[in-house]
């Protein structure tokens, strides 16, 4: 799929089939993170590529705001080293990668924030991560269903958040 066209069709997903991902592909995933750019190529990220069915189960529960998980076939979790300068930079390009290259080979996602501090602990323990390491999101992965539609959320004007040459001159597409 060109560049462009993964940017522009990509929706967050989801629903998710049941079919397992296979192993080449949950590679494929973890090698569009690792070839990532990272503030002074630190590269701060660890990806946590889950598939057994009870910790799926688990985190489902835990993560409220993505209760859907709980049907993923996979979820990725990304987390990020204490010392990282800018982790949420690094991590945002590292899923980011992730998440168009999984959509152009037919996979959806979603990011799911768990941020309330209790969820996070609960997460933590489960997956058996360091204390002082900062977990990002966690992002469920799937065979996107035929003929679902995402929300449509629709994106403001182009006049609204681009300029040319100075701020408040709009860029008139
Ligand atoms: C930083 C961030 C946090 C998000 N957190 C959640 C979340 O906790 N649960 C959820 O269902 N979607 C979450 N989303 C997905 C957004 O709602 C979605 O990306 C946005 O509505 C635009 O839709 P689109 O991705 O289909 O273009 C999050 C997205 C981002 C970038």
């Amino acid at each position: 799929m060109e560049v462009f066209d993964c940017v522009r069709r990509r929706r967050t997903v989801r629903e998710y089939k049941p079919d397992q991902i296979p192993e080449e592909l949950v590679l494929k995933l973890l090698q569009a993170g690792r070839w990532s750019p990272s503030s002074s190529n630190s590269q701060p990220w660890h990806f946590i590529a889950i598939q057994d069915p009870e910790t799926i189960k688990r985190l489902g529960e835990i993560a409220t705001q993505g209760t859907f998980m709980a049907n993923a076939p996979l979820i990725m979790a990304i987390v990020i080293a204490a010392d990282s300068v800018r982790p949420q930079l690094d991590a945002g390009r590292a899923l980011q990668q992730m998440e168009l290259v999984g959509w152009s080979e037919g996979l959806g996602t979603c990011f799911v924030g768990v941020r309330q501090a209790e969820q996070q602990k609960a997460v933590k323990e489960l997956l058996g991560i360091p204390e002082e390491m900062e977990l990002i999101t966690l992002m469920p992965y799937g065979y996107r269903v035929p003929g679902a539609r995402g929300r449509g959320i629709p994106r403001k004007p182009m006049a609204e958040i681009a300029h040319r040459d100075r701020f408040g001159q709009p860029f008139q597409e």
